[in-house]
């Protein structure tokens, strides 16, 4: 693949929202990446030009049959003003499990994490320097090819945008309610479910919608078929501590393998806190609640870092946990996976990569 970035800056840089008001993905920066494939051809003409609309054809084969994927990221300013990434190169691996999994052309994945890299570098004067903010990195590829017939595109356009953002959750870091939802389904092994696509998060929002509703923050997802064991949060990967052991789902093909996921297992393990990946049973949390043993849940994920989770609601079944107050531990993994992104705490693990000038 050609691998020069062209670079095309703007001249009428636009103003910085206010850093205190950020909230999630609403603000975008100057600039945006774009790469092109066409059959015959593999990935090409990688350029970097000012944030704006896109034109595409009607016929374009993403709005019909939805090839969408895409990852998340974070870059982080340090108080000494060094710009670090958190482990890009695993989104840039998982964006290419799921370009597979949607028979999309993989990507060069170090090249990626160099384009990333030069972006993130000409549009650092956004990055925010408040606690609790980030420049949240957001690539993405689908299908551009103007056709009806189904089957996979010919044509991909690789774009990345960037956006300041402050907490995911309105809450910050206070725990969230979360309803379990034991109507509608997210993936079934087989499916999806491991992919970043689309169609996973278009399939959610009529339950987090309806969860909303009654009050609650997101969804937590069972199993697709027996509707009794535990997969995933909306936008998260889940945990729950028991018993002085911490329990997550064990990838099984129909959870997404998530970055915040696996360092917070590396973590886990680095202070010999005992954490094991397999299947959890909705109704042995419950039962661990009833029984005083449920001592903690968080979620985990880019956007939302950790998340406490105060409530859990299963068909009207009320587990409630630590008091609706985040948990020790939960505190001391928010503080030392934030410490380490930005800059504050030794990074033992080489997780963090700088962005030069
Ligand atoms: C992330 O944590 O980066 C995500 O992709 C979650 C999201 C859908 C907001």
């Amino acid at each position: 693949m050609e691998s020069t970035i062209r670079v095309e800056k703007r001249q009428d840089l636009k103003p910085k929202p206010d850093q205190s008001k950020l909230g999630f993905g609403k603000h975008f920066t100057d600039h945006m990446f774009l790469m092109d494939y066409t059959e015959g051809k593999g990935w090409h003409d990688p350029r970097i030009v000012p944030y704006g609309p896109l034109s595409l054809e009607p016929s374009s084969m993403v709005f019909h049959y939805g090839q969408a994927v895409f990852e998340g990221l974070k870059a982080y300013k340090t108080k000494d003003k060094k710009v670090l990434l958190f482990r890009p190169n695993k989104n840039m691996e998982r964006l290419n499990i799921s370009n597979e999994r949607l028979s999309i052309p993989a990507i060069d994945e170090a090249f990626m994490v160099e384009a990333i890299k030069r972006l993130v570098s000409i549009d650092r004067e956004w990055i925010p320097e408040a606690e609790g903010t980030s420049l949240y990195i957001r690539p993405f590829i689908f299908a551009t090819e103007p056709f009806l017939g189904v089957h996979a595109s010919h044509h991909y356009i690789f774009c990345i945008i960037l956006s300041p953002v402050g907490a995911y959750y309105a809450e910050g870091i206070k725990p969230v309610r979360i309803n379990v939802e034991s109507k509608y389904v997210r993936a079934v092994r087989g499916g999806m479910g491991f992919a970043k696509t689309a169609g996973n998060y278009a399939a959610s929002l009529k339950a987090q919608a309806e969860a909303e509703e009654s009050g609650y923050s997101q969804v937590l997802w069972l199993d697709g078929v027996e509707k009794k064991n535990i997969e995933e949060v909306g936008s998260m990967n889940v945990f729950f501590k028991v018993n002085g052991e911490v329990l997550t789902p064990a990838l099984n093909g129909s959870i997404l393998d998530g970055v915040t996921r696996n360092s917070i297992i590396h973590l886990l393990k680095s202070w010999n806190v005992p954490v094991v990946e397999r299947t959890v049973s909705i109704e042995e949390l419950y039962e661990a609640s009833l029984n005083g043993t449920l001592e903690e849940a968080f979620g985990t994920g880019t956007a939302a870092v950790i998340s406490p989770v105060g409530e859990l609601n299963w068909d009207d079944k009320k587990i409630v946990i630590n008091n609706g107050e985040i948990g020790e531990l939960s505190q001391k993994l928010y503080d030392t996976i934030t410490g380490i992104q930005s800059g504050n705490l030794e990074d033992k693990f080489g997780w963090t990569v700088e962005v030069e000038k």
